[in-house]
């Protein structure tokens, strides 16, 4: 069918140019009125113009963020594991010394030929055992394993001995204790330098 069109005279025409023009400008009072009257309620074009502000303020941050932390290098700061222990001649031949014991959890024993330093630590789950002079030997008071003097184990649970720590001497003469390096008897490990110290 074809399509009719309508024609305007010219004052038809310029009434509805007046007539759209008073709905639009009435429309914008309309909204400046809302604004006015409602300020918490955002229009649409407010909300995602603050969405569009708060993602790229978010991005900003995460970026700042991402460079600062790379300033600061992953380095992980562990504890010095040496220390110095004095001289050989501080430690009586034949006898443990527990000086150490508490703070590097370590004994220091000195025998006929020379020195080594055993770690305070049992080998069945990791009690701290007693040095009991009397008796001569190490004794743990969780379930009871026992190892000799030398850290041997011989009684209860303990299925190894104790870990000897190396021992060297440093350039002052004193003994230098290190508790990060361990010597595992069942492994051979006892005869490697630094599990005995000859003085
Ligand atoms: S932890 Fe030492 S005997 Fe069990």
């Amino acid at each position: 069918m074809a399509k009719v069109e309508k024609t305007f005279t010219k004052e038809e025409a310029d009434a509805l140019h007046a007539r759209r023009r008073e709905e639009q400008s009435s429309e914008v009072s309309r909204r400046a009125r809302d604004k006015v009257q409602m300020p918490g309620v955002w229009s649409r074009r407010d909300f995602f113009g603050r969405l569009g502000w708060a993602g790229f303020g978010l991005f900003a941050l995460t970026t700042v963020m991402a460079g600062m932390r790379s300033a600061f290098p992953r380095v992980l700061f562990k504890p010095d594991t040496t220390f110095k222990a004095g001289r050989p001649d501080d430690f009586p031949i034949g006898e443990v010394s527990e000086k150490f014991k508490k703070d590097f959890r370590v004994w220091i024993v000195r025998n006929e030929t020379g020195m080594y330093a055993l770690y305070a630590k049992c080998t069945h789950l990791g009690c701290t055992p007693r040095w009991l002079s009397t008796e001569s030997k190490f004794k743990c008071p969780c379930h009871g394993s026992g190892f000799y003097q030398t850290g041997i184990n011989f009684e209860g649970p303990a299925p190894r001995p104790l870990e000897r720590v190396r021992v060297a001497m440093a350039e002052d003469g004193q003994l230098l204790i290190d508790v990060g390096v361990r010597y595992r008897q069942e492994n051979g490990e006892w005869e490697k330098a630094g599990a005995f110290l000859r003085v």
